[in-house]
């Protein structure tokens, strides 16, 4: 490859989508053709600095830090507060809207809540918005959306008879995985949300939605098309767990198990 000085503003943009690099997450642009011997910003996380300065609180953080742990609990904490505090998905919406715990809010476009019908019989819980729920602000409105609906019509279904949510509600840059303590973060709030819609069968799309609700550590190949009882504050319901629809347009041969699991749920709707 070229070096970085020959390249022109377009070139290195294009580099930086094919790197998947696709969202922007400073508040200034930089200039990275200029030379310097800076070392770069430090970018860090929201966690809050302790009430008195001491010499080891002043020292400069490392270029990449995770939440410190007792500012994560300090937001699962009010997390459970805020999602507790929900009498409805409207009110829930809203608390979730003016959360400030999980700092993926900040490098996200939207929020993206629910969709379908939150009466519907059926819930499914996906992982994270990707780009194009982040733009939209809705979930499975991308490449796996398009399959999730052909999947659910396989069995009758659509978005006027199914509600759908993830466990985290922003879009983590890059699409990359939510960290544990985002998730955790974020859990109080999917609880309650499923709580409230009160679903008679729940549908885990993907691993990480089937290991976090489900609190199983089985890999979704081990877990998916097993019937689960959901506690959900309110009462006992069925949950199963299949392929994420992202992980079957990249492994098409996959798609005759999550037709199982399909099938399974359509049975379980007829009971
Ligand atoms: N993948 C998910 O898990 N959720 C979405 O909303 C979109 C893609």
């Amino acid at each position: 490859m070229m070096p970085a000085q020959d390249l022109t503003a377009r070139q290195l943009l294009d580099f930086y989508l094919e790197a998947g690099a696709d969202a922007l997450v400073g508040e200034e642009a930089v200039d990275r053709f200029a030379a310097t011997d800076e070392p770069a910003p430090v970018r860090v996380t929201r966690a809050p600095l302790p009430a008195t300065a001491t010499a080891d609180s002043l020292r400069p953080l490392p270029a990449i830090q995770q939440a410190a742990p007792q500012a994560t609990d300090d937001a699962i904490m009010s997390a459970r507060e805020a999602a507790r505090g929900a009498n409805s998905l409207d009110e829930l919406r809203a608390l979730l809207d003016k959360f400030e715990g999980c700092a993926l809010k900040g490098s996200a476009t939207r929020m993206v809540f629910a969709d379908g019908n939150p009466e519907a019989r059926v819930m499914l819980v996906g992982e994270a918005p990707g780009r194009d729920e982040d733009i939209e602000g809705l979930p499975f409105v991308g490449r796996s959306g398009k399959l999730l609906d052909r999947m659910l019509a396989a069995i009758g279904l659509d978005r006027t008879s199914v509600y759908i949510a993830n466990i985290v509600p922003w879009r983590p840059p890059g699409n990359r995985t939510p960290t544990p303590q985002e998730t955790q973060i974020c859990l109080p709030f999917v609880l309650r949300q499923i709580e409230l819609a009160d679903p008679d069968i729940l549908i885990c799309l993907g691993g990480p939605s089937a290991q976090t609700l489900l609190g199983i550590k089985d890999g979704i190949t081990k877990t998916r098309g097993r019937w689960f009882t959901f506690n959900s504050g309110k009462r006992d319901i069925r949950a199963i767990a299949t392929f994420h629809p992202a992980f079957l347009l990249r492994s098409p041969l996959q798609k005759r198990f999550a037709w199982r699991d399909l099938l399974s749920v359509k049975k379980a709707l007829a009971e």
